[in-house]
């Protein structure tokens, strides 16, 4: 008896308790595509949820803004036209009247022409991304998927945003593909196109999109799989997830970020999968059971493995293990293990991380094409990060073995306008030829230069250094560096730069790098050479388009 008192006060306290934390509602017929919220940072982070028919149809942390919102974030409402939604929030309850519908987003007006929106670089309209997630092309479409808080400029909630191209280049930014559920937060992965039907999700003629995800939550990191029969528009998650579950095995919580590929000869599905302390290498005929093969320690977080060529030469190729840092081991591989035989090598550093290549490219264009999340501040923006430009990787025989390269895709090229070329300069002659650039808003400058007595030289963009060679240390921008022919004193760089970030690509892309663009406060020396003892060879400068209307 004395129990069944204490069970029913339980039950009751309970309930109000609930129903206090959640006394912040508000509810509305969904009429209109969008529902903005608005967001200050200096706000703690509540919990906020939507309700329909008493049915939680999502959750999410969201630092709801009491008073003067400092941007305005957006929920996408296609799917829920007509229906009475109840929003609850467990933080300050002001913020809840100012929710609104509309047909726009708030700030639609301004959109792609904020002051600090990267102009020729991907970023998201709203919130925070980082790695890029299921890079493919499929059907015309080069698609990109991200890591992604649509809520916050800080992470959080992760989810798939998704954004497609038919050039890399220009990208539309589509409804988000995968949202968290009751196992927890989507976390990075890859997708591939499940042509002969394996897991047999297809339908008539139309083959899956299958995702490969982590699902991170607060106990452990499990894999897990989805479908889709539109084009990634949609996406139904298999109902058996998790696929993998190896926390136990491990000992540890960091076990994700799955790559899956076909691998051909073996006629079989491969996954690399990050677990605690390197790649391991999983396979699989039907998606649906993986078996454990083999494991390479040394990498952290976000695999790829990839063939390729070397020298171009398609009859001789090895395969390239790669980390979320961007250092690589070259090697073999035979479907089960690969076998690591030089490493480990970088030819890229900066703001890049968690970098992956485009599955699925068509046989006519065999190209392996990368994108890194570019890890760069956009300062006061409703958005944070941004993509670094595409870059196409290639295998070359160089004076120490075998190497990656990274250029930009092609693609790019359509971006830029040749608007000055000059050779044989003096430093001060090539300083009065980089004015008519114009704007030094968003521009790219392609240069060679030769060091005679000088240990050093490069260039500036408002104090800061964008180029920085120095022959006697080795170093371009303070990392070795040793050019090819290494008696040449030369130096080759093609340097784009955007209105918050600097990619700079050297002697060939043989090294490159990104820095986040921060003029040095009230200098005014604008684009110039420095250390005078140099011949600027070859100077190129271009005017940049912006890759939004
Ligand atoms: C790399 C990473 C991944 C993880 C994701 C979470 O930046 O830590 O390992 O899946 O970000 O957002």
């Amino acid at each position: 008896m004395k129990s069944l008192v204490k069970f029913i006060i339980l039950v009751v306290l309970t309930s109000s308790v609930g129903q206090f934390l959640y006394a912040q509602s508000v509810s509305m017929t969904i009429n209109k595509r969008y529902l903005n919220l608005p967001i200050a940072q200096t706000q703690n982070r509540g919990t906020m949820k939507f309700l329909i028919n008493t049915k939680q149809e999502r959750s999410f942390k969201i630092r709801l803004a009491a008073g003067e919102p400092d941007y305005w974030v957006f929920c996408d409402m296609a799917g829920l036209q007509g229906k009475t939604i109840t929003i609850q929030y467990d933080g300050s309850r002001e913020g809840l009247t100012k929710i609104y519908q509309a047909d726009k987003i708030a700030g639609q007006d301004s959109l792609y022409r904020e002051k600090n929106r990267p102009q020729y670089h991907f970023s998201t309209r709203r919130g925070w991304i980082n790695d890029p997630n299921g890079m493919i092309y499929y059907a015309g479409e080069y698609h990109l998927f991200y890591q992604h808080n649509p809520y916050e400029r800080e992470w959080e909630n992760m989810s798939w945003g998704h954004a497609v191209s038919r050039d890399m280049i220009h990208w539309e930014e589509l409804p988000t593909a995968l949202s968290p559920d009751s196992l927890g937060t989507m976390f990075s992965g890859s997708t591939v196109i499940d042509y002969a039907n394996t897991a047999g999700f297809n339908q008539g003629n139309t083959p899956a999109m299958v995702a490969f995800y982590t699902v991170d939550n607060p106990e452990k990191q499990i894999q897990c799989m989805a479908y889709s029969l539109d084009k990634g528009r949609t996406w139904t998650k298999y109902a058996k997830n998790p696929l993998i579950d190896s926390k136990a095995k491990w000992n540890s919580k960091d076990t994700r970020d799955p790559r899956v590929f076909w691998y051909e000869p073996g006629k079989h599905w491969v996954m690399v999968l990050n677990e605690r302390d390197g790649h391991s290498i999983y396979t699989s005929k039907n998606m649906k059971e993986w078996r454990y093969e083999s494991h390479v320690t040394g990498f952290w977080e976000c695999p790829d493995l990839f063939e390729l060529p070397i020298d171009g030469d398609t009859k001789k190729t090895k395969w390239v293990m790669y980390g979320a840092s961007a250092t690589y081991m070259i090697g073999s591989f035979d479907g089960k293990t690969f076998t690591p035989e030089s490493g480990k090598h970088y030819y890229v550093t900066g703001t890049i991380y968690a970098a992956q290549t485009f599955a699925n490219m068509p046989q006519t264009d065999p190209r392996r094409i990368q994108i890194g999340w570019g890890r760069v501040a956009q300062p006061g923006m409703p958005f944070n990060n941004m993509m670094l430009l595409p870059t196409e990787l290639k295998l070359h025989t160089t004076k120490n073995g075998l190497r990656l390269s990274s250029v930009p895709v092609k693609e790019a090229e359509q971006l830029f306008e040749k608007v000055q070329q000059s050779s044989s300069l003096s430093a001060a002659e090539a300083n009065e030829k980089l004015k008519s650039i114009g704007s030094l808003d968003r521009f790219r400058i392609k240069t060679t230069f030769k060091l005679s007595h000088a240990t050093s030289a490069g260039l500036s963009l408002f104090g800061q250094r964008v180029l920085d060679y120095d022959m006697n240390n080795n170093r371009v921008n303070g990392v070795f560096y040793s050019p090819e022919n290494m008696t040449s004193m030369e130096i080759t760089a093609d340097i784009y730069v955007d209105r918050t970030s600097i990619e700079v690509f050297i002697d060939g892309g043989a090294y490159s790098y990104s820095l986040e663009r921060k003029p040095v406060s009230g200098n005014s020396e604008g684009l110039h050479f420095w250390g005078t003892a140099i011949d600027v060879k070859d100077l190129a400068l271009y005017t940049a388009q912006s890759i939004w209307k």
